[in-house]
């Protein structure tokens, strides 16, 4: 089986559905449930037996040792973070605990395991640390795009803290041994995310008559990804992927910040129109972000090459298909916005005792 941190959170949950639509491996879903983590993004799994709920901390290395010595996972697949720069910005602690000593005690779990592995068990073993092109640092316009070889420059507490993280992965590969894989990927954008990010803050405050904050002059650029072609990115890298490399993911989709939000508003113009006038007359220039990244985009071609992956969706396509599930999923965004999600073993377990998700919690 393989162990997934983070995977109630929007990629998280993309990637465990995914994985288990995909094949009859099971996943250990170990997530401590911040208000980042919801049980309903895994709702439609709630009764398979191959997916295993776990509520933890990846600080807590007891708790990592013994779920590796009982459950023996082929794989890592660490998504756990606190991952969003607004709220890095107004409290870094959380940053620097979950992603650099969070990562770390997650790493001194995984050796002693490895360590204590032997033949193919040992040799086939990986570490998968899912990271971020904010690592890089911005570009300006005519700068070529960020590749593996781009120097690392993080700019906010989030992508510092990443930074830090993807070093302490790099160096259990060097000093230990340790087969870690890394992945840096752009923007993801669709089902379950959660509404703080640019894409789902638009389409919920658009439909609830609110205004769509655009920072600074909103001529930012982001290199958006559809969320499945990084969860089939990241299955890609585990199954192929060179142990101590690292693969930039990206989508190829530069857009800037007013023409994701322009785009956002005609889609629901045609597909909820408003009584009177367009979406776009909510939108309103604020304040801008302290020390705004100005444009990512990631260089693709190694793993395209490489590994053979290209993404399935484009923006406009997978936009689309963004746009309607939360049009079609307004049960999911209410109980997000009243907190309702966080009540989350009445939500999920209510009734059913010998539910084995909830008793891996218990
Ligand atoms: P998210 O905030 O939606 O989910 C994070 C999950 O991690 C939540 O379920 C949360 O409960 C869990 N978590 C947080 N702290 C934890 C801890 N100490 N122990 C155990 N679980 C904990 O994040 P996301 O957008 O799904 O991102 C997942 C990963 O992908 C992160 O590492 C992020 O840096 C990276 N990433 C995100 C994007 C993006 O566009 N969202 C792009 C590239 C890389
Ligand atoms: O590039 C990958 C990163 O993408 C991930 O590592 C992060 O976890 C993820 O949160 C995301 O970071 P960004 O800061 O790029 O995403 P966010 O959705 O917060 O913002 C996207 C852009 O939109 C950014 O330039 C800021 C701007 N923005 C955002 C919000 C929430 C606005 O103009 N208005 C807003 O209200």
């Amino acid at each position: 089986m393989i162990f997934v941190t983070g995977g109630a959170g929007f990629i998280g949950a993309n990637f465990v559905l995914d994985w288990l639509a995909q094949n009859d491996e099971p996943v250990i879903n170990y997530d401590k449930l911040t208000y980042a983590g919801n049980l309903n993004n895994l709702a439609s799994i709630k009764q398979d037996a191959r997916h295993i709920f776990v509520q933890g901390d990846i600080l807590d290395t007891d708790k990592l040792n013994q779920l590796f010595a009982q459950h023996k996972p082929r794989a890592i697949v660490h998504f756990a973070a606190e991952s969003h720069v607004d709220r890095s910005i107004h409290g870094p602690a959380a940053f620097v605990n979950t992603n650099v000593n969070g990562t770390f005690s997650l790493l001194e779990a995984a050796r002693a395991y490895w360590q204590g592995l032997t033949g193919d068990e040992r040799s086939n073993f990986r570490f998968l640390h899912v990271s971020t092109d904010e690592v890089y640092g911005t570009l300006s316009t005519d700068d070529p795009p960020f590749s593996e070889t781009t120097a690392y420059a993080p700019n906010s507490p989030y992508s510092a803290s990443k930074a830090a993280s993807d070093h302490l992965v790099r160096s259990y590969h060097h000093t230990y041994g340790l087969p870690v894989l890394t992945t840096n990927c752009s923007n993801n954008y669709g089902p379950y995310h959660f509404p703080e990010k640019l894409i789902p803050l638009m389409i919920t405050n658009a439909r609830a008559g609110k205004d769509l904050p655009v920072y600074g002059d909103g001529q930012q650029v982001r290199d958006w990804l559809y969320v499945s072609d990084h969860c089939t990115a990241i299955r890609r890298v585990l199954e192929a992927g060179k142990p101590g490399e690292t693969y930039n993911v990206g989508g190829w989709n530069e857009k800037t910040n007013l023409s994701v939000v322009h785009t956002l508003c005609d889609l629901l113009d045609q597909l909820q129109p408003k009584a009177n006038g367009s979406y776009r007359d909510q939108i309103k220039y604020v304040t801008d972000r302290p020390g705004h990244d100005r444009r990512y985009a990631i260089d693709a071609r190694k793993i395209e090459k490489e590994l053979g992956w290209k993404p399935a969706e484009t923006f406009e396509t997978g936009l689309r298909k963004t746009v309607a599930w939360y049009l079609a999923n307004d049960e999911w965004v209410a109980q997000v916005q009243s907190g309702d999600y966080l009540k989350w073993v009445d939500l999920q377990y209510s009734g059913n005792s010998s539910n084995k998700n909830a008793q891996e919690q218990a």
